[in-house]
């Protein structure tokens, strides 16, 4: 039985969180594998709406084990405010694991965020401020801290003041800030270390025990790919490895069990934070798809940038994912606009490009070449079939099938979890 992986298609905020609930009442094991809580998802389920950060979107489902892979980056703060919050609200999360070689966002790696954001100037990224990028360059440079080192106070001990020793010559030296001390890091840890205990588990032993066993397993990536430290517009991208190669190595289970590779892409482009856009609009159209798309961040309220489907950035996250099918979301709020605009290809100084430049500074001289489709002014909230669209959306749908890479086989017609038609089935 397969292992299916989830990720997003462009910058992020695609609806994952919703597809992955979608799918949730036919999936055993849901896996977060890379990020933190710089992810935000909002699952609308009746009049219920949820906003997740840290866990993972299956949570929601009853039945679903919710899987905290190692390749995430843990805030134990805000893991204990989320499942408290879900409790309250009669959500049932006892079922969560968290693997005992995920890493920790401690205070520092937050301050760290912060005041590099500040002090970058221009050149920001316009970061969540969660700690991430600090938390996973301590992983990468061998003086992070994993959930298993709450369960020594030794070794925990240790590894904080080896982290510290550098980063409080930093705060204090060049960033104007106080020193943070080891105890007050380890006493904050450790006042999670019992409530944390119960929940660690060798998660990658689990989950393949799981795929043996014939259950459907399905990796859940945060952010997006053209946010993913390695394919994404390095340097305005997330620290993570957000792509269908990250479940791998995120989730602990060989390439070879994964079957499935869903991309979730938005029917228009958003991205949240700095970096380039070709797409984005600076019009009235832009407010529009604001206002109609409700494009605020999740996560820090911000407005997110707006721009029109981009079909290249569709085709480089189908091949650097191996995408067999998509989610195409949020065609709902493209109604009413008379002609809409689809960027084919990029005019890149005088130069064609059909894909993706290889070079970053291309991508930020790329300009759209756009191919205009007919639009459509009728309501498809209600449509639960491809027939029921309007013959202007369909056609919408299917040219961006044409030009993207891969099969579109479910379509978001509105933000509830019935709001969706479905073309071809994406479990097994
Ligand atoms: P994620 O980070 O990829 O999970 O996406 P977010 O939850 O940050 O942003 C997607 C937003 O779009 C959420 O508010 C969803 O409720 C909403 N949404 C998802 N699919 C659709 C859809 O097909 N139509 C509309 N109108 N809203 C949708
Ligand atoms: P979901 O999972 C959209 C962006 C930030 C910033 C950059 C780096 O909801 O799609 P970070 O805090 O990760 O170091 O910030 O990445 N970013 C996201 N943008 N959706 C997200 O997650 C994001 N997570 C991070 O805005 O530009
Ligand atoms: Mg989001």
């Amino acid at each position: 039985m397969p292992a299916l992986v989830i990720v997003g298609a462009q910058w992020g905020d695609e609806g994952k969180g919703k597809a992955t609930d979608l799918l949730g009442s036919r999936i055993d094991y849901v896996v977060k594998f890379n990020g933190g809580n710089n992810a935000g998802h909002t699952v609308v389920i009746g009049d219920e709406k949820y906003a997740l950060h840290l866990l993972p979107s299956g949570i929601l489902t009853e039945g679903v084990v919710p899987v905290i892979g190692n390749g995430v980056v843990v805030d134990l703060e805000v893991l204990f405010e989320e499942i408290d919050g879900l409790e309250a609200r009669g959500i049932d999360t006892s079922k969560l694991v968290i693997s005992s070689n995920a890493h920790l966002i401690a205070p520092y790696h937050r301050t760290i965020d912060k005041v590099t954001e500040r002090f970058l100037g221009k050149r920001q990224i316009g970061t969540t401020g969660r700690g991430i990028g600090p938390a996973y360059a301590d992983k990468i440079n061998r003086v992070g801290l994993r959930v298993q080192d709450l369960f020594d106070e030794n070794i925990l001990r240790q590894k904080v003041e080896g982290s510290l020793f550098q980063k409080n010559q930093l705060l204090v030296k060049v960033y104007n800030r106080r020193a943070i001390t080891v105890d007050e890091i380890v006493a904050e840890l450790l006042g999670y270390a019992e409530r944390l205990r119960p929940l660690v588990t060798d998660t990658s032993l689990l989950l393949n025990r799981a795929l043996d066993a014939g259950k459907h397993v399905l990796f859940e990536g945060g952010q997006a790919t053209m946010l993913d430290v390695d394919h994404g517009t390095y340097p305005f991208v997330t620290s993570s490895s957000a792509t269908a190669g990250g479940a791998v190595t995120g989730g602990g289970i060989g390439p070879g069990r994964i079957e499935r590779v869903i991309a979730i892409v938005k029917a228009y482009t958003t991205r949240v934070g700095a970096g380039p856009f070709p797409t984005e609009l600076f019009d009235e159209w832009g407010d529009f798809l604001v206002d109609n798309g409700q494009e605020f961040g999740t996560t820090t309220g911000r407005p997110r940038r707006t721009g029109w489907y981009d079909a290249p950035v569709a085709r480089y996250a189908s091949r650097i994912n191996g995408v067999t099918d998509f989610v195409l979301t949020k065609l709902d709020v493209l109604t009413g606009i008379e002609r809409i605009p689809v960027c084919v290809a990029y005019d890149v100084d005088g130069v064609r490009f059909d894909e993706m430049p290889a070079s970053q500074s291309d991508f930020h001289h790329a300009k759209p070449i756009y191919q205009e489709f007919p639009g459509w002014t009728e309501d498809i909230s209600a449509a639960r079939t491809f027939d029921e669209l309007p013959r202007n959306a369909q056609d919408y749908v299917l040219a961006l099938e044409r030009l993207s890479g891969a099969r579109i086989s479910a379509i978001g017609v509105g933000p509830a979890r019935d709001a969706i038609v479905v073309r071809h089935d994406l479990v097994d």
